[in-house]
């Protein structure tokens, strides 16, 4: 029996532990190796022990700054780089090391969204062209299915008529309607699992909540599972089920957005969210304003953890800090206080 069949038995359970995660990451971690001199080659280790889990049609928020590994998770998680260490399964099929050439499936089921659209769309190609390609390269030979799902995926994303939009090139359009058009290049495929890479930081404000309104929709609508990555953690409540915050490679906390956003339980996670000018305006007069990220201690464990935040060569574990048990934070050992 072949490995795409044959779902892996430690394959982590998903959070409400009933149903096997479509997307998880089993202790991952990545290291890119760098020229550091003429002929001297460094190793940067981008991700360091990363666990995580996307159960299907929920939306993983994963927010932090520039620079803390959030891209390379996104990347990872698509096998789109493998992983130093750590396993990677999609729908339960172990594909740490499938070569590409046996991830066809994957690369149906998988997407992604960039940041930018307008490096990201081929200027010079039309609508019709740039949503219709991914079927032509998935040999979708018949040009009236073709032109079916690629109205369908226009449609959802709001370019309609999609007979009037499929004829415009992406130069005549504003930033939010090429972003729509990335969408649905995504959504053509039916996908389970979209990687939406900050797709909303290089748009104009005024459409920025429309663009992730539009994605909270696909969530539920088509039943599409988001890894949505975003150095905003305001935007990430609006549109994430569960957040994960990231710091330096590692994740220091994971929970419900709305209990990462109201009851922060990392000094990284708070100074994030201090770092926000106004995170919620109903919560506005709540919060104490704590000054920058850059006030966060460099520690990825919580300085409440019993053995210290200064065994930096142990992995950080993210355990249960509160009664909450689905409220994680990153600690050595066992979390001391039932809080
Ligand atoms: N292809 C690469 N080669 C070398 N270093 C990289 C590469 N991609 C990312 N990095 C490094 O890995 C770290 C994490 O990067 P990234 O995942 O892009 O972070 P984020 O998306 O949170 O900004 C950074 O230090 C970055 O410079
Ligand atoms: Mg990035």
């Amino acid at each position: 029996m072949s490995s795409r069949t044959l779902p892996a038995p430690s394959a982590p359970v998903s959070p409400d532990g009933r149903e096997r995660p479509l997307v998880a990451l089993d202790d991952v971690s990545v290291a890119f190796q760098t020229r550091t001199g003429l002929f001297r080659m460094g190793e940067v280790r981008a991700v360091n022990g990363v666990s995580l889990a996307i159960a299907r049609a929920e939306t993983l928020g994963l927010v932090g700054e520039s620079g803390s590994g959030k891209t390379t998770v996104g990347r990872v998680s698509l096998r789109l780089i493998e992983p130093a260490s750590g396993r990677v399964f999609f729908d339960g099929i172990d594909i740490t090391k499938t070569p590409e050439h046996d991830l066809g499936w994957l690369r149906k089921r998988a997407q992604i969204v960039f940041q930018d659209p307008f490096s990201s769309l081929n200027p010079y190609m039309r609508v019709i062209d740039l949503v219709e390609e991914p079927l032509v390269i998935d040999g979708v030979h018949g040009k009236a299915e073709r032109w079916d799902r690629a109205r369908r995926a226009l449609e959802d994303v709001d370019l309609v008529p999609a007979g009037r939009w499929a004829t415009r090139y992406p130069t005549a359009m504003s930033g939010g309607q090429r972003q729509r058009v990335g969408i649905a290049r995504a959504l053509v495929r039916d996908p389970d699992y979209i990687v939406a890479d900050e797709p909303v930081s290089m748009i104009d404000a005024s459409s920025r909540i429309e663009i992730l309104q539009l994605l909270r929709g696909l969530q539920t609508g088509r039943g599409v599972a988001f890894l949505y990555i975003t150095h905003d953690i305001a935007s990430a409540r609006h549109f994430a089920d569960r957040i994960a915050v990231m710091y330096q490679g590692s994740l220091v906390e994971v929970g419900a957005s709305g209990q990462v956003i109201d009851q922060p339980l990392h000094p990284y996670t708070r100074s994030l969210i201090a770092a926000v000018p106004e995170p919620d305006p109903a919560n506005r007069f709540r919060r104490r304003a704590v000054g920058g990220v850059a006030q966060a201690a460099g520690e990825i464990v919580h300085p409440d953890c019993p053995h210290g935040p200064d065994r930096a060569n142990e992995p950080a574990l993210l355990l249960p800090f509160t009664s909450d048990p689905a409220h994680l934070v990153a600690c050595h050992v066992e979390a001391p206080h039932g809080r």
